[in-house]
């Protein structure tokens, strides 16, 4: 394992700037990027599968730092992103008794750092919390932007708030545990990227998706880097999504409708991101807003990250119209109109409309038999 020297990118939001470090070893050196000096009592959030692997790793490193140490560990999956599991993190802070000033550590995927910031954002109304992503998907986008959120059964992340970390640090050398899988539904929101904001980075994906998928370091660190310069200049911009930072959302539209409507878990959110890139991709193309064959060409770049671009059924009987209701559900559609993100393939991303039968059109021609 190559080991690469720390590298940062700001965040750039007044007073909850913060900075995201990313290098080889920072799970064990997390003493150095933390300034409080009062030593807060410190709880660790993280699940079954991560824990054993690096919980113990990130206590001994935080002992210097913090009066007390403790650790939760949730249910692991998309399946418990819930109420109930959210609780099992408020009955650690309150049958210790944890104070405000409690740091909480969010050791885990996106799962784990969505509902430790939405933990940290509502206990007591508001304790600081750090994001240390294990996923690809986390570093390259859930662990920076502050969205952080629940699922309830009827949608995706309807439970939430906007609240930032106080720092996120990607130790790269975590995601060598990642198993195959995870890894490419990490590559889909890298691969999101390029068309809505940068081809250049687009063509770099195209040139070293294999060495991602041979979990090369040298690879790994430059695509989390560029991803949280492009989402930290986004977020900067637009912190709370009211235009802008939607673009974020490139496929995620189509990939909530799959989510919810085979149940959460049942496919990857990654795996749905990049379905419904080539979805969005697809409904651009035929509005005429991009080329076919920038589509074309995405796609089998979706597919050789080792995600399907074919959409799964999700109704018997009408599906099309289920895709559709479930869409109406989603956090940009206005007055029962779903908005879309549409590309055009000159790296920019914009939302829009677009008649429900095109929309229609597009999933009957993109759903597997
Ligand atoms: P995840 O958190 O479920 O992690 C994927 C799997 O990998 C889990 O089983 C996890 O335990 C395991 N894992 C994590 N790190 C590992 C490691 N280093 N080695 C071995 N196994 C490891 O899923 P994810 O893809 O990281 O995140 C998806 C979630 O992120 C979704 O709930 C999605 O809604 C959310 N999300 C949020 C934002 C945001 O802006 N807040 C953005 C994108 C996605
Ligand atoms: N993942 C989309 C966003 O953070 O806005």
């Amino acid at each position: 394992m190559q080991t690469i020297p720390t590298q940062h990118v700001a965040i750039a939001l007044g007073e909850r700037s913060y900075d995201i470090a990313i290098g080889s070893g920072l799970i064990s050196q997390v003493d150095s990027f933390l300034h409080d000096t009062s030593r807060p009592d410190a709880l660790i959030v993280t699940n079954t599968r991560v824990g054993p692997l690096y919980a113990a790793q990130l206590q001994a490193a935080l002992a210097p730092c913090h009066r007390e140490v403790h650790t939760v560990v949730l249910p692991d999956g998309e399946a418990f992103k819930t109420w109930e599991t959210l609780n099992q993190i408020f009955d650690a802070l309150l049958g210790r008794h944890s104070d405000r000033k409690t740091v909480l550590y969010a050791l885990g995927g996106g799962v784990i750092g969505d509902m430790t910031g939405f933990a940290a954002a509502s206990y007591m109304r508001g304790v600081p919390f750090v994001q240390m992503p294990t996923t690809l998907l986390a570093q390259v986008d859930s662990s920076v932007g502050g969205k952080t959120a629940i699922n309830h059964p009827l949608g995706k992340n309807m439970i939430g708030a906007f609240y930032q970390p106080q720092r996120v640090v990607c130790d790269l050398d975590t995601l060598q545990t990642l198993p195959r899988r995870e890894l490419s539904a990490g590559l889909a929101e890298v691969i999101k990227y390029g068309p809505i904001a940068d081809l250049e980075f687009l063509t770099w994906i195209d040139q070293h998706v294999d060495a991602m998928l041979a979990l090369d370091t040298q690879a790994l660190a430059h695509a989390v880097k560029r991803c949280c310069e492009i989402k930290a200049s986004v977020v900067g911009q637009d912190e709370r999504e009211t235009g802008l930072r939607a673009i974020l959302n490139f496929g995620h539209t189509f990939a909530h409708a799959i989510e919810a409507g085979l149940g959460f878990g049942e496919w990857l959110h990654g795996e749905a991101v990049g379905c419904g890139m080539v979805l969005a991709g697809r409904l651009s193309a035929r509005l005429g807003l991009v080329d076919a064959a920038f589509v074309d060409r995405l796609e089998r770049l979706i597919e050789r990250a080792g995600l399907p671009v074919k959409a799964p059924k999700i109704d018997a009987t009408d599906n099309a119209g289920r895709y559709l209701h479930l869409m109406r559900g989603d956090k940009k559609a206005q007055g029962g109109d779903i908005r879309f993100v549409l590309i055009d393939g000159q790296g920019q991303a914009f939302v829009r409309g677009a008649p429900d039968a095109l929309v229609r059109e597009v999933i009957d021609a993109h759903t597997s038999p």
